[in-house]
Protein backbone atom coordinates (compact mmCIF):
# COMPACT_ATOMS: atom_id res chain seq x y z
CA UNK A 1 0.00 0.00 0.00
CA UNK A 2 1.20 3.62 -0.77
CA UNK A 3 2.11 5.97 1.84
CA UNK A 4 -1.16 8.01 2.47
CA UNK A 5 0.22 12.18 2.82
CA UNK A 6 -0.76 15.99 3.19
CA UNK A 7 1.56 18.37 1.97
CA UNK A 8 0.77 21.66 2.28
CA UNK A 9 2.16 24.34 -0.17
CA UNK A 10 2.27 27.80 1.24
CA UNK A 11 3.77 29.16 -1.81
CA UNK A 12 4.82 32.45 -1.84
CA UNK A 13 2.81 33.34 1.02
CA UNK A 14 4.41 34.55 4.99
CA UNK A 15 6.89 36.09 6.46
CA UNK A 16 9.18 34.17 9.07
CA UNK A 17 6.89 34.96 12.15
CA UNK A 18 2.93 34.17 10.61
CA UNK A 19 5.18 30.62 9.03
CA UNK A 20 6.38 29.39 12.21
CA UNK A 21 3.28 30.15 13.74
CA UNK A 22 1.39 28.16 11.18
CA UNK A 23 3.91 25.55 11.63
CA UNK A 24 3.33 25.41 15.29
CA UNK A 25 -0.28 25.33 14.87
CA UNK A 26 -0.32 22.70 12.74
CA UNK A 27 2.24 20.58 14.58
CA UNK A 28 0.26 21.12 18.12
CA UNK A 29 -2.84 19.53 16.30
CA UNK A 30 -1.27 16.78 14.21
CA UNK A 31 -0.98 13.95 17.52
CA UNK A 32 -4.70 13.22 17.62
CA UNK A 33 -5.11 13.55 13.47
CA UNK A 34 -2.81 11.66 11.81
CA UNK A 35 -3.19 8.01 12.29
CA UNK A 36 -0.63 6.33 9.53
CA UNK A 37 -1.31 9.44 6.93
CA UNK A 38 2.05 11.37 6.88
CA UNK A 39 2.13 14.97 7.08
CA UNK A 40 4.29 17.79 5.46
CA UNK A 41 4.37 21.46 4.72
CA UNK A 42 6.43 23.40 2.17
CA UNK A 43 7.01 26.95 3.12
CA UNK A 44 9.40 29.45 1.71
CA UNK A 45 12.78 28.66 1.48
CA UNK A 46 13.58 31.47 4.48
CA UNK A 47 10.92 29.90 6.66
CA UNK A 48 12.09 26.38 6.30
CA UNK A 49 14.66 26.74 9.67
CA UNK A 50 11.48 28.18 11.62
CA UNK A 51 9.44 26.03 10.05
CA UNK A 52 11.45 23.21 11.35
CA UNK A 53 12.14 24.79 14.56
CA UNK A 54 8.56 25.36 15.51
CA UNK A 55 6.91 21.71 14.55
CA UNK A 56 8.67 20.46 17.56
CA UNK A 57 8.93 16.34 17.84
CA UNK A 58 5.51 16.86 16.13
CA UNK A 59 5.87 14.37 13.11
CA UNK A 60 5.51 17.17 10.70
CA UNK A 61 7.81 16.63 7.30
CA UNK A 62 9.25 19.62 5.79
CA UNK A 63 9.53 20.52 1.74
CA UNK A 64 10.98 23.01 0.03
CA UNK A 65 8.98 24.40 -2.87
CA UNK A 66 11.49 23.77 -5.24
CA UNK A 67 15.22 22.52 -5.53
CA UNK A 68 18.35 23.40 -8.03
CA UNK A 69 19.27 20.19 -10.02
CA UNK A 70 22.91 20.89 -8.90
CA UNK A 71 24.56 21.11 -5.46
CA UNK A 72 26.82 23.43 -5.74
CA UNK A 73 28.26 26.24 -8.41
CA UNK A 74 28.20 29.61 -10.26
CA UNK A 75 24.31 29.09 -10.32
CA UNK A 76 23.39 32.42 -8.92
CA UNK A 77 20.16 32.24 -6.74
CA UNK A 78 19.64 28.49 -6.49
CA UNK A 79 19.40 26.72 -3.85
CA UNK A 80 20.70 22.49 -4.22
CA UNK A 81 19.69 19.40 -2.48
CA UNK A 82 22.71 19.35 -0.07
CA UNK A 83 22.10 22.67 1.20
CA UNK A 84 18.33 21.69 1.61
CA UNK A 85 19.80 18.47 3.79
CA UNK A 86 22.21 20.58 5.60
CA UNK A 87 19.26 23.07 6.72
CA UNK A 88 17.64 20.06 7.66
CA UNK A 89 15.03 19.98 5.26
CA UNK A 90 13.14 16.69 4.69
CA UNK A 91 12.03 17.17 0.98
CA UNK A 92 11.34 18.95 -2.16
CA UNK A 93 8.57 19.53 -4.48
CA UNK A 94 10.01 19.39 -8.24
CA UNK A 95 7.76 20.32 -11.60
CA UNK A 96 5.25 22.48 -9.39
CA UNK A 97 2.62 24.00 -12.70
CA UNK A 98 3.39 27.54 -11.10
CA UNK A 99 7.15 26.85 -11.93
CA UNK A 100 6.89 25.56 -15.32
CA UNK A 101 4.55 28.31 -16.44
CA UNK A 102 6.06 31.30 -14.83
CA UNK A 103 9.88 29.92 -14.41
CA UNK A 104 10.83 27.95 -17.19
CA UNK A 105 10.97 24.60 -15.68
CA UNK A 106 10.82 22.46 -18.95
CA UNK A 107 10.29 18.69 -18.79
CA UNK A 108 13.97 18.14 -19.01
CA UNK A 109 14.55 20.41 -16.16
CA UNK A 110 12.32 19.07 -13.93
CA UNK A 111 13.94 16.02 -14.84
CA UNK A 112 17.48 17.26 -13.60
CA UNK A 113 16.08 18.28 -10.36
CA UNK A 114 13.70 15.09 -10.09
CA UNK A 115 17.15 13.53 -9.90
CA UNK A 116 18.99 15.41 -8.07
CA UNK A 117 16.47 15.51 -5.15
CA UNK A 118 16.26 11.94 -5.06
CA UNK A 119 19.75 11.41 -5.36
CA UNK A 120 20.48 13.85 -2.75
CA UNK A 121 17.76 11.95 -0.09
CA UNK A 122 14.85 14.64 -0.32
CA UNK A 123 11.51 13.12 -0.08
CA UNK A 124 10.46 14.35 -3.70
CA UNK A 125 7.30 15.53 -4.82
CA UNK A 126 6.74 14.92 -8.78
CA UNK A 127 3.53 17.44 -9.66
CA UNK A 128 2.26 16.66 -13.05
CA UNK A 129 -0.87 17.88 -14.58
CA UNK A 130 -2.19 19.54 -17.99
CA UNK A 131 -3.79 22.89 -18.69
CA UNK A 132 -7.63 23.42 -19.41
CA UNK A 133 -6.75 23.61 -23.00
CA UNK A 134 -5.36 19.59 -23.19
CA UNK A 135 -9.04 18.42 -20.89
CA UNK A 136 -10.98 20.09 -23.46
CA UNK A 137 -9.44 18.86 -26.40
CA UNK A 138 -8.99 15.65 -24.39
CA UNK A 139 -4.88 15.52 -24.11
CA UNK A 140 -5.17 15.12 -20.74
CA UNK A 141 -4.09 11.54 -20.54
CA UNK A 142 -1.45 11.89 -23.25
CA UNK A 143 -0.24 15.17 -21.49
CA UNK A 144 0.63 13.49 -17.95
CA UNK A 145 1.96 10.17 -19.57
CA UNK A 146 4.29 12.58 -21.07
CA UNK A 147 5.38 14.94 -18.24
CA UNK A 148 5.57 11.79 -16.23
CA UNK A 149 8.03 9.74 -19.37
CA UNK A 150 10.29 13.01 -19.11
CA UNK A 151 10.65 13.36 -15.68
CA UNK A 152 10.83 9.38 -14.33
CA UNK A 153 11.35 7.53 -17.65
CA UNK A 154 15.24 7.28 -17.33
CA UNK A 155 15.36 7.63 -13.82
CA UNK A 156 17.55 4.84 -12.36
CA UNK A 157 15.87 1.86 -10.57
CA UNK A 158 17.80 2.46 -7.56
CA UNK A 159 16.71 6.11 -7.16
CA UNK A 160 12.80 4.24 -7.50
CA UNK A 161 12.02 4.32 -3.58
CA UNK A 162 9.24 5.32 -1.15
CA UNK A 163 11.14 8.83 -1.43
CA UNK A 164 9.46 9.42 -4.67
CA UNK A 165 5.95 10.67 -4.13
CA UNK A 166 3.72 12.17 -7.58
CA UNK A 167 0.99 14.59 -7.48
CA UNK A 168 -1.41 15.06 -10.24
CA UNK A 169 -2.51 18.81 -10.09
CA UNK A 170 -4.87 19.46 -13.08
CA UNK A 171 -3.82 23.01 -13.71
CA UNK A 172 -7.06 24.13 -14.29
CA UNK A 173 -8.13 23.18 -10.49
CA UNK A 174 -5.33 25.38 -8.59
CA UNK A 175 -6.16 27.99 -6.84
CA UNK A 176 -9.30 28.02 -8.82
CA UNK A 177 -11.63 26.95 -6.42
CA UNK A 178 -12.74 24.74 -9.24
CA UNK A 179 -11.73 20.67 -8.42
CA UNK A 180 -11.77 17.90 -10.32
CA UNK A 181 -14.66 15.68 -9.90
CA UNK A 182 -13.92 12.36 -8.24
CA UNK A 183 -14.50 10.73 -11.22
CA UNK A 184 -11.77 12.61 -13.16
CA UNK A 185 -9.28 12.91 -10.56
CA UNK A 186 -9.76 8.34 -10.09
CA UNK A 187 -9.49 7.85 -14.11
CA UNK A 188 -6.54 10.42 -13.89
CA UNK A 189 -4.96 8.16 -10.80
CA UNK A 190 -5.89 5.01 -12.19
CA UNK A 191 -4.26 6.34 -15.94
CA UNK A 192 -0.91 7.14 -13.64
CA UNK A 193 -1.04 3.79 -11.34
CA UNK A 194 -1.08 1.96 -14.73
CA UNK A 195 1.64 3.84 -16.11
CA UNK A 196 3.68 3.16 -13.33
CA UNK A 197 3.25 -0.53 -13.68
CA UNK A 198 3.86 -1.09 -16.34
CA UNK A 199 7.01 1.09 -16.39
CA UNK A 200 8.59 -0.51 -13.47
CA UNK A 201 6.08 -3.12 -12.20
CA UNK A 202 3.86 -3.67 -9.16
CA UNK A 203 6.15 -2.92 -6.57
CA UNK A 204 7.50 0.18 -8.36
CA UNK A 205 4.03 1.15 -9.01
CA UNK A 206 3.57 1.46 -5.28
CA UNK A 207 4.21 5.17 -5.01
CA UNK A 208 2.29 7.64 -3.27
CA UNK A 209 -0.10 9.31 -6.07
CA UNK A 210 -1.42 12.91 -4.12
CA UNK A 211 -4.19 14.71 -6.03
CA UNK A 212 -3.93 18.47 -5.73
CA UNK A 213 -6.01 21.62 -7.10
CA UNK A 214 -8.60 23.37 -4.69
CA UNK A 215 -8.74 20.67 -2.07
CA UNK A 216 -10.64 21.34 0.71
CA UNK A 217 -12.04 20.25 4.23
CA UNK A 218 -15.69 19.64 2.01
CA UNK A 219 -14.15 17.95 -1.19
CA UNK A 220 -11.27 15.81 0.38
CA UNK A 221 -13.77 12.64 1.20
CA UNK A 222 -15.22 12.28 -1.81
CA UNK A 223 -11.92 12.69 -3.70
CA UNK A 224 -10.04 9.55 -1.23
CA UNK A 225 -12.65 7.36 -2.44
CA UNK A 226 -12.41 7.86 -6.20
CA UNK A 227 -9.36 5.65 -5.99
CA UNK A 228 -5.83 5.13 -5.92
CA UNK A 229 -5.77 8.59 -4.82
CA UNK A 230 -3.12 7.95 -1.65
CA UNK A 231 -4.14 11.87 -0.32
CA UNK A 232 -3.41 15.29 -1.25
CA UNK A 233 -1.41 18.72 -2.27
CA UNK A 234 -2.89 21.54 -0.97
CA UNK A 235 -2.43 25.00 -1.56
CA UNK A 236 -4.93 27.93 -0.04
CA UNK A 237 -6.53 25.74 2.50
CA UNK A 238 -3.33 24.94 4.14
CA UNK A 239 -2.86 28.52 4.83
CA UNK A 240 -5.32 28.04 7.61
CA UNK A 241 -4.15 25.63 9.85
CA UNK A 242 -7.79 24.35 11.19
CA UNK A 243 -8.99 23.53 7.35
CA UNK A 244 -5.64 22.00 6.75
CA UNK A 245 -6.03 19.73 9.58
CA UNK A 246 -9.63 18.70 9.39
CA UNK A 247 -8.35 17.67 5.64
CA UNK A 248 -5.68 15.82 7.10
CA UNK A 249 -7.99 14.13 9.95
CA UNK A 250 -10.39 13.19 6.40
CA UNK A 251 -7.39 11.62 4.94
CA UNK A 252 -6.49 9.94 7.99
CA UNK A 253 -9.73 8.38 8.03
CA UNK A 254 -12.07 7.43 11.51
P1 LIG B 1 -4.71 25.08 -4.33
O1 LIG B 1 -3.19 24.81 -4.77
O2 LIG B 1 -5.07 24.06 -3.29
O3 LIG B 1 -4.73 26.48 -3.81
O4 LIG B 1 -5.54 24.91 -5.56
C1 LIG B 1 -2.70 23.51 -4.95
C2 LIG B 1 -1.24 23.54 -5.37
O5 LIG B 1 -0.86 24.43 -6.13
O6 LIG B 1 -0.44 22.69 -4.95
Amino acid sequence: MPTRWVIGNWKQNLLRGPAAKLASAVAAGLADATGNTRVGVAPPYLALDVTRAARGPASLTVFAQDVAAQDQGAFTGEVGPAMLRDAGVDGAIVGHSERRAHFGDTDARVARKLEAAVRGGLHTVLCVGESLEARDEQRHESVVISQLSAALGELNSSLWTDRLILAYEPVWAIGTGRTATPEQAGAMHRTIRGWLREQRGAAGADRSVLYGGSVKPGNAAALLVAGDVDGFLVGGASLDPRAFLDIVRVAAGP
